[in-house]
């Protein structure tokens, strides 16, 4: 019988309001850092410029908790779900919230473009992967 304890993951990508600096970056960081160790949560974010990509894993109750939080942050709009479900474990225990590399967050999507399962998806992320590299989508 599944609890409000159990281990999930979540996986997003949302586009970016305002121009956001490092020092905004920086915030955001250690402010999710503290609330994530707090809460048994770990993952990674990755930042474009334009788009973010995050993934995150721990308790169910948690992570609902904390999507509320972000889905509401006026920092960014349009969060689209990429992947979510039940886990045995970690993939990136101790990982309280780390920032990675822009190709990360191009890997991820491109991935997620491979599985989408619906249309509405496919063409939300082909947008956003168009953000991050005009060059290779544009018109494709
Ligand atoms: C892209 C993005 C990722 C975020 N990731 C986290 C996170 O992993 N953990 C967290 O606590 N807050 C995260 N936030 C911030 C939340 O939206 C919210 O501002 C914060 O949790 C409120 O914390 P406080 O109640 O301690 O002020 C994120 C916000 C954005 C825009």
């Amino acid at each position: 019988m599944p609890t409000r304890k159990d281990l999930v993951h979540m996986s997003y990508c949302s586009q970016a309001l305002l121009p956001i600096g490092q020092s905004d970056l920086d915030r955001l960081l250690q402010v999710s850092q503290h609330n994530n160790q707090r809460d048994g949560i770990t993952g990674l974010l990755t930042f474009s410029g334009e788009v973010f990509v995050q993934f995150l894993e721990g308790p169910s109750d948690a992570v609902s908790r904390l999507m509320g939080r972000i889905q509401g942050d006026a920092l960014h709009r349009d969060v689209i779900v990429l992947s979510e479900g039940a886990d045995h474990e970690r993939v990136l225990p101790g990982w309280d919230m780390e920032l990675v590399a822009r190709e990360e967050a191009h890997q991820v999507l491109r991935a997620a473009l491979g599985e989408a399962d619906r249309y509405d998806k496919v063409i939300g992320l082909s947008r956003l992967l168009a953000k991050l590299d005009p060059h290779r989508y544009s018109g494709g």
